[in-house]
């Protein structure tokens, strides 16, 4: 098996700290700016449902006791608390787009009430659930992405039985507008509909991916440059130095070649070990002269001392 060099070695983990980083940077982010959008977007819808709510009590305590004392046989919806709220909010949505109010019933007394699919799911859920009092989160709708909070509209008043209990007891006005079946038949204490607001999240979404995008590239780029950088000086210091030095303690271990060029530059500890395999060398050529003079002729003080560097024995003593 062939052990990685120091370059590859170098990739490897900077190429696995860049993925790990990128991937809990980049998704830590986005979950963190989802949230902060879906925030934003909670405490906006309730400012909105909060202004329907006091448009709805205007109407009832302002509105329908001052029109209520018209002569009989006129009905103005404009007494309609729930009219009032949400012709209001469809001016609103006329201006900003995918903002909307609406309370749709399961059988509702004007026919733009009537709840679509969506909106029959939260009213059954409300109904299901007596405790439940909000609902919300986000849904697709066409192009748009929408946050959505609703909560339930239960008969708390034996008032609202006067218009949507039959249609013996609600103004014949008012029948005669909205027919003999629409809206009847409510319950004291029932979940007839809901409020639901919605408030457009696409372009905060857009905007958090577009953040996170940036973000993915800046760090790309950093790990790019901090590779680059490290690449390069690795090389300069720690991996051409290397590869001369291990040319040299080759050719001078294997061919008792001492000429190969030791470098010159490099890391401090590499040069410490350049000087170190130099005395080295030195003491391998003397230790070689040593021995090839010792092939050559028997041996000789004068010979010795030709080879310098080793202690000369002192002559025994007679
Ligand atoms: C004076 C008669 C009258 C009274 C009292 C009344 N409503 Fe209504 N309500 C109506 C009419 C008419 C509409 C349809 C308004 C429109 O055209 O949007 C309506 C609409 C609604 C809607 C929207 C769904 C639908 O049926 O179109 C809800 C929900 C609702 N009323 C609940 C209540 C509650 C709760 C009360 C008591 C607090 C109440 N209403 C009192 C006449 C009345």
């Amino acid at each position: 098996m062939q052990v990685p060099g120091v370059r590859r070695t170098v990739r490897r983990i900077l190429l696995s700290v860049f993925l790990v980083s990128l991937v809990a940077g980049v998704g830590g982010f986005y979950l963190l700016l989802q949230d902060r959008a879906l925030r934003q977007a909670a405490a906006e819808a309730r400012i909105l449902l909060t202004s329907a709510l006091a448009i709805r009590g205007y109407t009832a305590e302002n509105i329908f006791p001052k029109l209520s004392r018209l002569p009989a046989g006129e009905f103005h919806e404009e007494t309609v608390p729930s009219f009032a709220a949400q012709t209001v909010f469809r001016t609103v949505a006329r201006s900003y787009h995918a903002y909307t109010y609406r309370e749709p019933a399961l059988n509702p007394t004007a026919p733009a009430d009537r709840a679509t699919p969506f909106e029959v799911e939260l009213i059954q859920r409300f109904r299901a659930d007596r405790g439940l009092e909000e609902l919300s989160g986000v849904r697709a709708a066409e192009a748009d992405r929408l946050f959505y909070l609703a909560r339930p509209i239960r008969i708390t008043k034996e008032g609202c039985l006067a218009c949507h209990s039959t249609p013996e007891r609600a103004p014949p006005a008012m029948v005669a507008r909205y027919g003999p079946t629409a809206g009847f038949g409510w319950q004291l204490d029932e979940v007839v509909g809901a409020q639901v607001l919605t408030v457009p999240v696409t372009e905060a979404m857009k905007g958090s991916l577009e953040l996170v995008g940036i973000l993915g590239l800046g760090l790309a780029l950093v790990f790019a440059a901090a590779y680059l950088a490290l690449a390069l000086s690795l090389d300069g210091m720690v991996v051409r130095p290397l590869q001369a030095l291990a040319r040299a303690a080759a050719a001078a271990s294997h061919g008792g070649d001492l000429r190969q060029p030791l470098p010159r530059a490099g890391a401090g500890e590499l040069r410490a070990l350049a000087e170190a395999i130099e005395r080295l060398r030195t003491s391998l050529g003397k230790a070689m002269a040593e021995l090839r003079a010792e092939e050559a002729g028997p041996r000789s003080p004068a010979r010795r001392a030709a080879a310098p560097g080793q202690p000369i024995p002192a002559e025994p003593a007679e």
